[in-house]
């Protein structure tokens, strides 16, 4: 019912199927008024939409529509209707007039697509007896309204809202039972109080806390965050499924929303945006207007910007440029900059998901870019990278570095107890922003030379690599630093080295291939793929390795993009019989086996088991239960996404073995 098509950091664009079609998300689903509704948003491009289903059972006449004709008839839109309970009712005015089975039945009852039970929205900041408390009931009706849906063969896709206030314990808590419940959609409730007061630090900690332990093949719905400028991050935490009562709410206050915030029409002196409203009207036509007609327009002006944004983040995700989409939206209120920070803590959270290559460049926008997952991921990399005895650290220059080293580098320092080095035995290393160390060798893979940053350099990203160079300096015997580096980075315990003429970065091919095997595979996977007399093919027109051979056999290409390998079958073979189980693997049970050998792509529930390592984008083998080599592909989808989907691919297998 819900696949992941593209992805990016932890955002993802999905398809989510539902009896009334199947839709994109992440989605908006503006909020119908079952009564009061006057705008088309099926005609501003509403692909979904959310009603409230309590609202139509206390009213007498509708309901009556609703029971006989459905829920779609009622308020006009054929596509998916998602209805909630009305437990916003019951947070706001304490009680309300109907049972929790009972509004099941009733949402079953009027062919909504996607139900919820009635859980209850504990306040922020209350006592924690109090969130637990709440939270209890909430578990015990969202247990019973899957039990009553699945004993009576109900249609209704369900809802389970996730609550605990702002404990971040009692969210991962109310997460965790939730998704062993195995319920549909997972929207994450109580949060508007917190928008309101623009706390979304606050938010940041109660969707991460909850989003890791939802399920990942579930859709993940933030409840009542109906402002633009919030989409992007809320996308990068994984949610999938946004809900606006904003765009009306706002327009009968005269506001329009953006993805910037919010401006009064009082203080408009142009039109915000070229929408159809903003084209066709001016400041006077609207000031001028009776305001019923005025907040129709400004509602509609509010919900074509909010679909835009939509728009624009699957986009940034389909083009790997999502994450810079998030940095931008992030600046535009100092409390949505501080959620990004506290984004940045969840780090290791976001890396599992974040694809290892991407369509775009890395782009620093900022210090808070030094955090990105991409830097981490890198860094942890070279952390379990063998290394050589002595390191020479260069300055950058031109990218690609390796094809860039002056033939006179200048002058180096030197840090150890001899005075003479053996570069035989040294890694090479320029020090940059924002990757802090790229051996020379690795420059040319993604993002470690896909990636720009401003020519200045903030304090953020000189503090981390002062850091990164204080941590990987002492494993090292001798240490050379450039001249430029040591003054640029605080590095003054260094003596003069008298030989610096003889410093000279060889550039070795072989050495490259090897390094990128490691870097990419795992450490020993260089050895294990180029073992023979390798020969090395390039393109004429770029002078880029394009093909590796071994004894005359083709081992691996080299794709142009990221400069990373794709395998060929000798290659796949190689790396199979030197790595061990799981290692590099996707393990899938004997239904899938002729498939996969066919060279057909491998559907996610046919995984038994995978290498955790996996990320989205890697190579991987994909083998049978005893370890036989069936085929090998990319994956599509991280561990934990192979693990948990039940549908939709996982790997697009380059080729099988027959
Ligand atoms: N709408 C906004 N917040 C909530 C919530 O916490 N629960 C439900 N059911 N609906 C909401
Ligand atoms: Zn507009």
């Amino acid at each position: 019912m819900f696949q992941i098509k593209f992805k990016d950091g932890m955002g993802r664009v999905g398809k989510l199927e539902t009896k009334h079609g199947t839709i994109t998300t992440p989605a908006l689903m503006p909020v119908i008024h079952p009564r009061k509704q006057t705008i088309d948003v099926k005609e501003l491009g509403a692909e979904i939409v959310i009603t409230n289903a309590y609202l139509i059972y206390k009213d007498e006449d509708i309901k009556k529509k609703a029971i006989e004709e459905g829920v779609h008839n009622l308020i006009n839109f054929p596509g998916p209707v998602m209805t909630d309970s009305g437990s916003f009712q019951l947070s706001v005015y304490g009680d309300v007039e109907i049972g929790n089975k009972e509004v099941i039945e009733f949402q079953e009852l009027i062919k909504s697509d996607i139900g919820t039970s009635l859980d209850i929205p504990t306040a922020p900041y209350v006592s924690k007896e109090k969130a637990e408390e709440d939270l209890k009931i909430t578990l015990e009706r969202a247990k019973e309204a899957k039990k009553f849906r699945d004993d009576n063969g109900f249609e209704l896709l369900l809802n389970s809202v996730v609550q605990g206030s702002t404990f971040p314990d009692l969210r991962s808590y109310c997460a965790s039972e939730l998704a062993y419940l195995g319920s549909d959609l997972y929207p994450i409730g109580a949060v508007v109080p917190l928008m309101e007061m623009y706390h979304y630090d606050q938010i940041v900690d109660i969707v991460m806390s909850s989003v890791s332990h939802l399920p990942d093949s579930k859709p993940r719905h933030l409840m009542g965050a109906g402002h633009p400028m919030l989409f992007a991050l809320a996308v990068a935490m994984g949610c999938d499924l946004f809900d606006s009562a904003a765009y009306v709410l706002y327009a009968e206050d005269d506001r329009f929303l953006s993805p910037r915030g919010t401006y009064k029409l009082e203080n408009l002196l142009e039109m915000p945006c070229s929408c159809e409203i903003c084209s066709n009207y001016t400041i006077d036509d609207l000031k001028s207007m009776e305001k019923s007609e005025r907040s129709q327009l400004i509602a509609k002006h509010n919900l074509y910007v909010s679909l835009a944004e939509i728009k624009l983040i699957r986009q940034a995700i389909y083009e790997g440029s999502f994450l810079e989409l998030v940095e931008e939206r992030c600046r535009v209120h100092p409390n949505l900059l501080n959620a990004y920070r506290r984004f940045s803590h969840y780090n290791d959270e976001i890396e599992l998901y974040d694809p290892r290559s991407k369509k775009s460049a890395f782009f620093y926008t900022g210090s808070e870019s030094i955090n990105r997952p991409e830097i981490k991921r890198h860094l942890n990399k070279l952390r379990t990278f063998k290394k050589k005895k002595n390191l020479v650290l260069l300055p950058s220059f031109k990218k690609p570095y390796s094809k860039n080293v002056p033939n006179n580098l200048g002058d180096f320092y030197i840090y150890g107890e001899e005075n003479k080095i053996n570069l035989k035995n040294t890694d090479f290393m320029v020090v940059d922003i924002p990757f802090c160390l790229i051996p020379l060798d690795l420059d040319e893979i993604y993002p470690l030379s896909q990636n720009e940053y401003p020519k200045t350099k903030d304090l953020a990203a000189v503090n981390e690599i002062e850091k990164i160079l204080s941590e990987f300096i002492p494993q090292y015997k001798q240490i050379l630093i450039h001249n430029k580096l040591a003054k640029e980075y605080n590095l003054n315990l260094y003596r003069i080295y008298p030989d610096s003429n003889l410093i000279k970065y060889e550039k070795n091919d072989v050495n490259k291939i090897i390094a990128i095997a490691d870097y990419q595979f795992g450490f020993g996977a260089g050895e294990a793929l180029f073992n023979g007399k390798i020969k090395i093919e390039k393109s004429k027109k770029t002078g880029k390795i394009r093909h590796i051979y071994c004894d005359g056999e083709l081992i691996a290409n080299m794709r142009a993009s990221d400069s990373f390998f794709i395998l060929s079958k000798e290659g796949a073979k190689r790396l199979h019989t030197s790595f061990k189980s799981p290692c590099l693997r996707v393990i899938v049970n004997s239904d899938s086996e002729p498939f996969a050998r066919e060279g057909k792509s491998v559907f996610s529930k046919f995984i038994v088991d995978c290498d955790e390592n996996i990320r989205s984008n890697d190579e991987v083998l994909i083998v049978n239960e005893n370890d036989q080599l069936l085929a090998y592909g990319k994956a599509l989808l991280c561990y934990s996404e192979m693990m948990d989907f039940k549908v939709g691919q996982a790997i697009k297998t380059r080729k099988g073995f027959k």
